[in-house]
């Protein structure tokens, strides 16, 4: 099974903060996933970008709720579910069979940091043929109240499905080295010299994404960080042409 993410930073207007869609950019990608990925198990997701990170920020979410900030809280339930919408309905416009799947309706984090998953969903929905699409979300956490739940971490939670490979597609072209220049391979003995150049974000950017990297390369699975530039490019990182490829 493939689990792939388009970045938020990617499809949306991350950097400015404007709640905005890059529709072209998913409406590409969404004709490479039918073109490329036909006829295999395929979980897509999306981050938040600029629809959660910044009013989850504002409100201090990524911290838990407070009470009396339930209503700051559902702002971002339904921002982040109305950005699903939208890509979903572009990728179904392009032929893709996809069905919404809220993280927060499948996933449930317990007292000891522990994620709870139902894959019973997502298993049947593969069965019969159709491509989930699910997003960075906040979930139900039994101690803090929510818990901002990074697309970068839903993979972690989907290895009983059989997951083999991971491409986390994002706004530069793989995981820049020192120089700026982009990394073929990259082990976690680099990340010493890999400093974080981006403001930090909830769920810790490009240095939280190789985290989460490296723990799915550790469980067996082939991870890709690459970005997504012209249609085709979902062709050329899957033969290994472009991207960062994580190494254990
Ligand atoms: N060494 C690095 N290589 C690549 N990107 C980096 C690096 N350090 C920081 N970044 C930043 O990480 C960002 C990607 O992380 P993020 O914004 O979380 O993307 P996404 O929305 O795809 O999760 C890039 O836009 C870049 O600014
Ligand atoms: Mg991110």
């Amino acid at each position: 099974m493939f689990y792939l993410k388009l970045g938020g930073s990617l499809i949306t207007e991350k950097r400015s903060g404007e709640q905005r869609v890059r529709d072209q950019v998913v409406r590409d990608i969404s004709r490479d996933v039918r073109d490329f990925l036909h006829g295999n198990d395929i979980v897509l997701a999306h981050g938040a970008g600029s629809f959660g990170h910044i009013p989850v920020a504002k409100y201090g979410l990524d911290r838990g709720l407070s009470k009396g900030h339930e209503i700051e809280a559902s702002e971002v339930f339904v921002s982040v579910s109305r950005l699903n919408c939208h890509i979903s309905l572009i990728m179904q416009e392009e032929g893709v069979p996809v069905v919404p799947v809220p993280a927060r309706s499948i996933f449930y984090r317990e007292r000891d940091g522990h994620v709870i998953a139902h894959l019973e969903t997502i298993s049947e929905l593969l069965r019969r043929g159709f491509i989930p699409l699910t997003h960075g979300d906040l979930i139900a956490d039994c101690l803090s109240g929510v818990y901002v739940l990074s697309a970068d971490e839903i993979p972690l939670y989907l290895l009983p499905l059989g997951l083999k490979e991971v491409i986390f597609l994002t706004d530069v072209p793989g995981v820049l080295g020192p120089d700026g220049r982009v990394l073929d391979v990259v082990s976690e003995d680099d990340v010493v010299k890999i400093e974080s150049r981006a403001v930090k974000d909830v769920t810790g950017s490009m240095l939280g994404k190789l985290s989460r990297a490296f723990q799915l390369a550790h469980k067996g699975v082939k991870v890709i960080i690459a970005g997504y530039y012209n249609r085709g490019d979902l062709k050329r990182i899957l033969d290994g042409e472009v991207g960062t490829k994580i190494v254990i």
